[in-house]
């Protein structure tokens, strides 16, 4: 039923509203989801299961990749025969799409919202201003913004572990990312809030804490009131840990340019924090990283592995890689095979690389490396992926690892899964164990992707 105060959109009159919420992209997009969440509860929303019981569709999108943009618009179909079938469901796009895209998601049917990730704060106002007709958008990027103040709802799974955005944007420009075009300018969140958000985390019953950041070496917290008192990431990475002995700290992402030493003694001090650094190379080649303005070589890079190993024995390394850039050549792409192998990744995430309009790879370089060629050298990088994950895995054999339990195996009931401070996935019989629980584990046998044993007593 209809009437002349709610004839536009009579969901949003009703009680209690449902908000429907989908995450796309990196996991610093998982907790803004969660700082939204937080943001709209006060307003009279609780998180529904399915787009089809939500007043309130919300796509927290991504534009990484071409790929990752496609399958969003191939989303705000199936919400516009949502709306076709229920009249009243508000859809609102947010996140780095709506910050790339703006105005052209408005003219999508489906869309009545577009908030890009510096204006979530606004979205209570954009949804009331619904109710006069028109569509809303806010895609104003701040200097300030880090959401310091807002206790993210958890939405994760576990319970036992969690993530926290130390920082917000990118000062880098890599000639073929989009980030800081659509996350805007880096900023440092309060390290006082950081702590007090890991340590209420802890008191749920949460037993590992990842801080993220795009770059967290680059973490930078001033006082605004005293600008001589500041706080650095190795300082903020030592806060954190100091806080339980049983909570373990994670971070990402480390930029190969920037990760001093300190980070890595503060590593070697504090058992909690987890040994295991990633550490993007996106490239073997010297004239390839040049290009991408990564502004390390493969040397410096590899003298920073070589650092890792030295103060911290036992840490795992992990890499983003990216295939077939501008002007990639055969030498240059068995470069990115060769420096796999010589640094023995235990895992990596690996992409063909994908134009993103208007950065300056778009502007200047060529996207000349024909598709076939690209795809052709991502299966040699996941094929020499699959080799070093199984020999990295190989040598934890009759090693004994702490293993912080998330739940029980995909395969059965009566497996634990967890994970090593190396950030390796760890199954084992369950025992009597349960979720949270520290359990350590003898590795008796392998995959690539898992370590797999029984539980010793020390
Ligand atoms: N800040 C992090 C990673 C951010 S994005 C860093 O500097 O490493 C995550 C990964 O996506 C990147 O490391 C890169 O490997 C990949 N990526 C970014 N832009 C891309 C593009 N245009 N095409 C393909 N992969 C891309
Ligand atoms: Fe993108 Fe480079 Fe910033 Fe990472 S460091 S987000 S790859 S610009
Ligand atoms: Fe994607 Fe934005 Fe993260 S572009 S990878 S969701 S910062």
């Amino acid at each position: 039923m209809t009437n002349k105060y709610c004839s536009v959109k009579p969901a949003l009159n009703a009680g209690l509203r449902q908000v429907f919420i989908e995450t796309y992209g990196c996991q610093m997009n998982v907790n803004d989801s969660e700082v939204v969440l937080s943001i709209l509860q006060p307003h009279g929303y609780s998180l529904c299961n399915s787009i089809k019981e939500a007043d309130l569709i919300l796509i927290n999108t991504c534009s990484i990749r071409d790929n990752a943009e496609q399958r969003i618009w191939g989303r705000l179909d199936i919400f516009r025969l949502e709306k076709k079938k229920r009249k009243g469901v508000v859809v609102g796009i947010l996140g780095c799409m709506a910050e790339r895209l703006k105005e052209d998601l408005l003219n999508h049917t489906a869309v009545d919202i577009v908030a890009g990730p510096d204006s979530y704060r606004e979205l209570p106002q954009l949804i009331a201003s619904l109710t006069g007709g028109g569509k809303q958008i806010n895609t104003i990027l701040s200097q300030e913004e880090t959401y310091a103040d807002i206790s993210p709802v958890r939405m994760d799974k576990n319970g036992v572990s969690s993530y926290i955005s130390i920082m917000r944007g990118c000062n880098n420009m890599c000639t073929y990312c989009v980030v800081p075009y659509v996350r805007g300018a880096e900023r440092s969140r309060d390290p006082k809030s950081i702590v007090k958000e890991a340590e209420e985390l802890f008191g749920n019953g949460y037993r590992e804490v990842t801080l993220l950041g795009q770059n967290v070496d680059s973490y930078n917290w001033v006082n605004p009131e005293n600008p001589t008192e500041k706080t650095d990431f190795a300082r903020l990475l030592e806060m954190v840990a100091l806080i339980d002995p049983k909570l373990r700290v994670r971070f990402s992402t480390s930029h190969p340019k920037d990760m001093g030493d300190s980070v890595l003694y503060t590593m070697a001090m504090y058992p909690n924090i987890c040994k295991h650094v990633h550490l993007p190379v996106q490239s073997g080649s010297d004239a390839v990283l040049a290009k991408m303005n990564r502004k390390y070589t493969r040397e410096s890079y590899l003298r920073r592995v070589a650092k890792i190993r030295e103060v911290l024995p036992d840490c795992s390394i992990s890499t983003d890689i990216i295939t077939g850039f501008c002007g990639e050549s055969e030498e240059d792409h068995l470069e990115t095979l060769s420096i796999m192998r010589e640094v023995g990744y235990y895992t990596a995430y690996m992409f063909q690389y994908s134009e993103r309009p208007n950065t300056k790879a778009a502007r200047h370089y060529p996207d000349d490396v024909p598709a076939e060629v690209k795809s052709r050298r991502l299966s040699e990088v996941i094929q020499v992926h699959g080799e070093i994950s199984l020999a990295s895995n190989q040598k934890d054999l009759g090693k004994v690892f702490e293993v912080l339990v998330e739940g029980y195996s995909k395969r059965s009931k009566a497996e634990l899964t967890g994970r090593s401070s190396q950030n390796k996935v760890v199954v084992f019989p369950a025992g009597n164990h349960k979720v949270g629980d520290y359990v350590n584990v003898k590795i008796e046998r392998c995959t690539p992707a898992t370590l797999i044993g029984t539980e010793i007593i020390k």
